[in-house]
């Protein structure tokens, strides 16, 4: 592998906006907008978010991944104000590129639409939307795979799944990367779930036996657990398994700094700490 870069890697922003639509009652978004009013707008700040981008750019990232739920119900005005702060990344030369999570999908509206998609047409892929499994080189020797695992679901559900049709796909994909190259997974869904069974990738053990065979695999980056977590599972023929955790929870928000070399592979965690965003520690794993 021959490259250098610099990741940062966030996930669940949950963008949001009170809703006084009496169409909402049609759809299961009233439950998002009354959970949001209850709950989150005391748990969440997305207004920290606005000082990313200058320090994004300050620490010289090269490429921000951003692994779903940007919105809460996956209402337009939500998107656009995703849309707006990923514009101020992009308008300091840095490369966006982002899966959906089940929160973008909230609706079988937004989802049959493919409103993520038509709102973050360069940040996803044509790839992405049609077959759920995109790659795209990065340097020489290292490459981006996209997953869209992400449902429009019931009421009491925030499941995602590896269906049968995404097995394929990405099997495919991954065979026709060199074995020698490196790999680096987004999925908004963990490997493994520890919560609710409503809240679970479907055919997550099906997940980890393919990428059991596919050691090039190095990186497995999700969110939707809202807990930030590094399991480094090498020994277990897994990938490291980096869950960002929500960048906008007030109390435990996070989001990775992720260096990659040619050796190596650091990982530092930063924080929201007294109106800054700074690392809270470092974590380096040799890469071979
Ligand atoms: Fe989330
Ligand atoms: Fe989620």
């Amino acid at each position: 592998m021959s490259l250098k870069l610099r990741i940062a890697h966030l996930s669940d922003l949950h963008f949001w906006k009170k809703s006084h639509n009496p169409f909402q009652f049609c759809c299961k978004r009233w439950l998002g907008n009354l959970n949001s009013w209850l709950v989150r707008r005391n748990e969440l700040d997305t207004g920290r978010l606005e000082a990313l981008p200058e320090f994004f750019s300050q620490l010289g990232v090269n490429l921000v991944l951003i692994a779903g739920d940007l919105t809460t119900t996956g209402r337009m005005v939500e998107f656009r104000m995703a849309r707006e702060l990923i514009q101020q990344i992009k308008e300091r030369g840095i490369e966006v590129a982002l899966v959906p999570g089940n929160h973008d999908h909230y609706t079988h509206l937004a989802y049959w639409q493919g409103r993520i998609y038509r709102y973050f047409p360069e940040e996803t892929s044509d790839a992405l939307k049609r077959r759920r499994v995109a790659p795209r080189q990065l340097r020489p020797g290292l490459w981006l795979v996209a997953m869209d695992t992400a449902l429009a679901t019931s009421w009491i559900s925030s499941e995602g799944s590896f269906s049968e049709a995404i097995e394929r796909e990405l099997e495919r994909t991954l065979l026709q990367i060199p074995s020698t190259d490196s790999v680096i997974l987004l999925n908004h869904f963990p490997l493994f779930c520890l919560d609710h069974r409503f809240k679970k990738l479907r055919r997550d053990s099906e997940l980890r036996l393919l990428l059991q065979r596919f050691p090039q695999v190095k990186l497995y980056l999700h969110g939707h657990t809202h807990r930030h977590s590094i399991a480094d599972l090498r020994p277990d023929r897994l990938p490291i398994v980096v869950d960002s955790g929500c960048v906008s929870l007030c109390k435990w928000g996070r989001w990775n700094l992720i260096d990659l070399t040619e050796s190596s592979c650091t990982i530092s965690p930063h924080a929201w700490k007294e109106g800054l965003w700074s690392g809270v520690e470092t974590v380096e794993y040799s890469w071979r």
